[in-house]
């Protein structure tokens, strides 16, 4: 290990975008950052499949093409994992933390389902694994919660925490574009993962959801009960529906604390179209976070991109730096509760959620249909807070639009099985959570 005053030597795993913003944010900043640590922060060793890419970067560091040579290289004192993905970024993150190296990461998918692993590694051999850049590229929201909001007990987060979904969803608002229109074009732009299913099926918003949520309630990670739905199955028509109504739809990740366990869940959700997070546009990311002292506050940003997410990224490697030789004892603690004090409190199952809802029918239209309805979902204790009927001369079925009071959900899915199972109803109902994330 270096003297406390020589440079903090980085080995970077992957340079793709991420990769690459980190090193250009290092240089340019470079004088700045050594006087916020007292100590330069130099990239010694990068690990890249195509060393071509590093051309363009000036980088003065050895360069492999082997990332194990960077894990096992002894000038390595904090690895920095930007390569993605979770079977060989686990293996050399353990790899990492064995040999006594801290850790940053941006890696999301790997944390939220490994997580506990990986954090209880880090513990034993008294490293750090630092994560800003995990959750909602620039915003320093992990900062904010596990630091920031140390004083207070954190009731409840919602946050618009992925881009591409995000925009898809302004697009299809702004400029009437249908999903696939606009997902294409996100593509383009570079908002998307690799994988795009886990931009639009819910998954990367799961995995930012999950992590935030075990360092607001001081739970362990556990992504596998989170519940996750994307928004492929939204019609432009909702999005038309929804503003006639007075609601803008948002893909929200969702965590709240409630005397009986935890809600933890990913969804389309029908917000009041004056909040501030109706207005979050495009690629941005944005999250409430509702507290008992604080009362609300709200962290707006870039969620994506190469210097963005470096930010947070360089963010963390000064953190280290200013604190890697400080008593492990003494650090923040990785999940922001000391980790023999997490809580048990359970995932609640989706059926125990309690929420408004959006309801979208169709039915042939026939006399008495509404009726039959509106008396299923009575029957279930559900009532309608607001109706749209729209007619379409040339269907031979309308699309009947309800908003429901809140309920429990499992109420509403029998309801809602019952309802299907009229003769006349044609396709199966689109159900929607409304929130109206007001201060409670
Ligand atoms: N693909 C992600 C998004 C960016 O669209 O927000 C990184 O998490």
């Amino acid at each position: 290990m270096s003297d406390s005053m020589d440079p903090v030597r980085i080995g970077i795993l992957g340079m793709g975008t991420v990769g690459q913003g980190t090193v250009r944010v290092l240089a340019r900043n470079a004088e700045e950052i050594t006087r916020r640590v007292g100590r330069d922060l130099r990239v010694v060793h990068a690990a890249v499949r195509n060393p071509a890419r590093l051309e363009a970067l000036d980088l003065q560091a050895r360069i492999s093409t082997d990332p194990w040579a960077v894990v096992r290289d002894p000038e390595v004192d904090v690895l920095v994992e930007v390569m993605g993905g979770t079977g060989l970024a686990r293996e050399l993150i353990l790899a990492a933390i064995a040999a006594g190296k801290h850790v940053v990461t941006a890696n999301k998918a790997l944390l939220a389902e490994h997580g506990n692993e990986i954090f209880a590694a880090a513990q034993q051999q008294g490293v750090m694994v630092a994560f800003e850049a995990a959750v909602a590229g620039a915003i320093p929201i992990i900062k904010a919660i596990r630091e920031g909001l140390a004083g207070n007990r954190i009731q409840w987060l919602a946050g618009i925490i992925n881009g591409t979904s995000n925009y898809i969803l302004t697009q299809m608002f702004r400029e009437g574009w249908d999903f696939q229109q606009a997902l294409t074009e996100a593509q383009r732009l570079g908002y998307a993962e690799a994988d795009p299913g886990l931009d639009v099926d819910g998954g990367d918003a799961a995995h930012k959801i999950t992590l935030m949520a075990s360092i607001a309630f001081g739970i362990p990670v556990d992504f596998a009960h989170c519940h996750v739905e994307g928004i492929r199955a939204l019609e432009r028509d909702d999005v038309v529906y929804a503003a006639e109504l007075g609601y803008r739809i948002k893909l929200l990740g969702i965590s709240r604390r409630r005397a009986d366990g935890v809600e933890l869940r990913v969804h389309p959700t029908l917000i009041p179209e004056s909040h501030l997070l109706a207005n979050v546009e495009g690629p941005f990311n944005a999250i409430l976070v509702e507290s008992d002292a604080a009362g609300q506050s709200l962290y707006y940003g870039r969620g994506a991109g190469g210097d963005p997410t470096a930010s947070a990224v360089v963010a963390d490697l000064v953190d280290v730096a200013r604190t890697m030789t400080a008593d492990p004892s003494n650090r923040v603690p990785h999940l922001a509760f000391q980790p023999d004090a997490l809580s048990a409190l359970p995932l609640l199952p989706m059926a125990e959620v309690e929420s408004a809802y959006y309801l979208r029918i169709h039915a042939h239209n026939r006399a008495g249909v509404l009726a039959q309805v509106a008396t299923m979902l009575a029957e279930h204790q559900i009532s309608i807070e607001a109706l749209l009927q729209k007619e379409s001369p040339e269907a031979d079925t309308v699309p009947i639009v309800l908003l429901l009071h809140r309920c429990r959900e499992g109420d509403l899915e029998q309801a809602i099985r019952r309802i299907e199972a009229l003769p006349v109803v044609a396709r199966p109902v689109l159900r929607l959570r409304v929130e109206s994330l007001a201060e409670q």
